[in-house]
């Protein structure tokens, strides 16, 4: 190698040496959401941060970060900021179960979040409770309340969603939808108040914490996508549902993440 060859090649050599494979952030609300996560974790290590259990290593041969948010929207946003601030992840997903809202979504289908909406954020009066689009910030400025996911998370995510086998529930292959999930601060299983959500906002599925986690994102500028599949279809037999169907929807909904990982650098 001549000399100015030799000279050329110093910064790539220093740009390889520092470069960081690129992590990724997953988190789930509850146990049984992240906990086939953890089982495939390769090199496992826990490390507190923030007073929480977060978890180091490599899922399909990618750099992850695993955390448990808790159920809700503000446990999501708490755990979210300390994971963003303390982790620094190229990209985070937030895996777990929802309800079904769209009539056809059923329990074990899968829904990719294409954007996030927090249902119970606005005003009530005597009229009854009026959703906000946006919410007002100083300067005259003000953030809709719909979010989008990140359009290529949500395309890889699609097309990873195409390579898996997904556990049937009733003998019944699931379907994959791409769509609104609507977040609130409650579990929904009224019928009346599921329809409305869906004819109200599109939504395909209701869950507790995406919206909150995607608000933080959006904030720091960090790409993510909510992958959810459904336990139940937040109408009268909800609970029911839940209990039965929480475990195989889990399982969906990491199943997915596991191969979307494989989709990304
Ligand atoms: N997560 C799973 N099912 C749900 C429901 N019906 N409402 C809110 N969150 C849920």
């Amino acid at each position: 190698m001549d000399l100015k060859s030799l000279v050329l090649s110093i910064p790539l050599f220093f740009f390889l040496l520092t470069a960081q494979a690129q992590r990724t952030a997953i988190l789930g609300a509850l146990d049984q959401e992240i906990e086939i996560l953890l089982d495939s974790l390769r090199g496992k290590k826990e490390v507190y941060r923030g007073g929480l259990p977060f978890y180091l290593g490599k899922l399909q041969g990618k750099k992850v970060v695993v955390g448990k948010s808790g159920v809700g929207k503000v446990n999501a946003a708490y755990t979210t900021a300390i994971l963003l601030d303390r982790f620094q992840p190229d990209q985070v997903i937030f895996t777990g179960v929802a309800g079904g809202l769209h009539p056809e979504a059923l329990p074990g289908d899968v829904v990719i979040g294409t954007h996030l909406l927090q249902f119970d954020f606005g005003q009530i009066d005597s009229l009854g409770f009026h959703l906000s689009p946006f919410r007002k910030l100083e300067g005259g400025r003000h953030e809709q309340l719909l979010i989008a996911s990140d359009s290529l998370l949500v395309q890889k995510a699609q097309s990873a969603a195409t390579q898996v086998s997904f556990l049937s529930i009733s003998s019944r292959v699931p379907r994959v939808f791409s769509g609104v999930i609507a977040t609130g601060d409650v579990f929904v299983s009224d019928q009346a108040t599921a329809q409305q959500l869906y004819q109200d906002h599109t939504a395909l599925a209701t869950e507790m914490e995406g919206a909150a986690v995607a608000h933080l994102c959006r904030s720091l500028g960090v790409p993510f996508v909510v992958l959810r599949s459904c336990s139940d279809n937040a109408n009268q037999n909800a609970r029911v549902s839940f209990n039965q169907f929480v475990r195989p929807a889990a399982i969906n909904s990491a199943s997915l993440v596991l191969h979307l990982l494989e989709e990304l650098d």
